[in-house]
């Protein structure tokens, strides 16, 4: 049936709308329209509320954005503040006080001289930007035979062309990779912690693979690209500690360049404010999207060390300039409130309160996880954790792709009040960073719960012989 395309009764009723009218993102249509719909009307802290007024804990952190729970005072003043100035103005060519101090704010964050902002609008974009500056820079320097990236297997850096082309995420891109441009994949390495501890970690292959690679080609590769401590969209995988300043002083000593994505793991997820200040590493390039503005509005911004920077300079008639914008870029109101919730975020990694909520986290889902009969590996670091669930621990064997296994344990979860978003059968628990230890607790256990249900619904269907 044809949507309806008339638009002229101001009442009526959005999930029909939706339905008739709306593409969502990752999603198979035909079986979101047979999910029952879930229209969320508001939130509050960690939790958000449906047009029908029930309440969800907001496990994904509204896809790995949010720091401060939802309708925070100080991050709603900081727009209404912004607003009442000016909403959006543009970047080209004139500026803002809000994109300017933002700018500074990052470049004091940020380690070593990493010290301009590119500000853009999604973590997609601020990884093109990275690797189109890379391109650049090398070309402005007059190595022209640069031309391909190093990146990670299972790697997610976002779904534009470019970002894809540095990804392998074989279920999202593989059908698009006549189009990418010339990247290699590098093995990526191994690391198992239990309740915070290392039990098994392995960098030596994907190193000496690197090594390789660049002893063979370095005049060929523009960058290396990664992210680090962990790969989110890959299920979670955790790096072994010292892994990002390995691969980094491969980077400086075969005169290639290191850009990081931090999309995921930076502004507290994993504990530190930047991943990269911790370690000591100092990247070419940072790109910062999600946790930057709080999970509140879109924002991005590639952060760049000055020399690379300075390349670029010259007389207009030259044409080094960086030629790349977007309508949106480092929005007055977006600029804002990111500065604010970094100011709050501050004193609470200082505080060691973020430390602690990890370590009860850590805690709670190890306990509640470990032991389960259908739970395979469980990966946590920071305030996110990655639960593979199989048919048979023993053999390992997986779900059958059709019982959409994941998916059915995010809906029961639904119905519990927790709103899960897996990546096939690996439940993701990532919650706001101001998530309480009560929270963290009922997080876990309607997660179990809902486990268990679709386990119990799945024997009556299918009994064992
Ligand atoms: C590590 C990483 N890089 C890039 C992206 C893409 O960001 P966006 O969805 O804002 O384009 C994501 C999104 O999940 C991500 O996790």
């Amino acid at each position: 049936m044809p949507a309806n395309k008339s638009d002229a009764t101001p009442e009526g009723d959005p999930t029909q709308w939706d339905r008739d009218h709306s593409w969502h993102p990752f999603s198979q249509m035909q079986e979101y329209l047979q999910f029952p719909p879930v229209h969320i009307a508001s939130g509050r802290g960690c939790w958000l509320t449906d047009t029908q007024g029930k309440r969800y804990l907001d496990a994904t952190a509204s896809i790995w954005t949010n720091v401060h729970g939802h309708n925070d005072p100080d991050l709603n003043a900081a727009i209404t503040d912004q607003l009442g100035k000016v909403a959006h103005t543009t970047m080209l060519g004139i500026s803002h006080p809000a994109g300017a101090e933002l700018a500074r704010k990052l470049a004091s964050i940020a380690p070593g001289d990493l010290t301009r902002s590119f500000f853009s609008d999604t973590g997609a974009n601020a990884v093109e930007i990275a690797l189109k500056m890379s391109l650049q820079y090398w070309q402005l320097r007059g190595h022209k035979s640069k031309d391909r990236v190093i990146g990670l297997r299972d790697a997610y850096h976002g779904d534009t062309m470019a970002a894809m082309a540095v990804g392998d995420s074989k279920t999202f891109h593989h059908r698009f990779r006549s189009w990418f441009f010339n990247t290699i994949k590098l093995p990526r390495p191994e690391c198992e912690e239990r309740g915070g501890r290392i039990i098994h970690a392995d960098d030596r292959w994907s190193i000496k693979i690197l090594r390789k690679l660049l002893e063979r080609q370095a005049e060929k590769v523009t960058a290396v690209i990664m992210e680090p401590s962990v790969m989110g969209a890959a299920g979670m995988r955790l790096h072994p500690p010292g892994f990002l300043k390995k691969v980094a002083d491969l980077c400086r000593e075969f005169s290639v360049h290191l850009i990081l994505d931090e999309i995921f793991v930076g502004f507290g997820r994993t504990g530190p404010m930047l991943v990269c200040a911790e370690d000591g590493v100092t990247p070419d390039f940072l790109c910062l999207a999600k946790g930057l503005s709080g999970g509140y509005l879109p924002l991005a911004a590639t952060v760049v060390r000055e020399p690379i920077y300075e390349a670029f300079l010259g007389p207009f008639e030259d044409f080094r300039a960086f030629f790349h914008g977007h309508t949106f870029t480092g929005n007055p109101l977006a600029a804002a409130v990111s500065l604010t919730s970094i100011r709050k975020l501050e004193p609470m990694i200082a505080s060691g309160e973020i430390r602690r909520k990890v370590e009860v986290f850590g805690r709670m889902v190890t306990e509640h996880f470990e032991n389960h009969p259908h739970v395979a590996a469980i990966r946590q670091r920071g305030l996110c954790a990655a639960i593979d669930l199989v048919a048979d621990r023993e053999s390992g064997a997986s779900f059958p792709v059709p019982e959409r296994f994941g998916i059915q344990v995010a809906l029961r979860a639904r119905d519990l009040g927790l709103l899960l978003r897996p990546i096939h059968d690996t439940l993701l628990l990532v919650p706001p960073l101001s998530v309480t230890g009560e929270e963290i607790r009922f997080l876990v256990e309607k997660t179990l719960s809902a486990l268990d249900a679709s386990l119990a619904v799945r024997h009556v269907a299918a009994p064992a012989h």
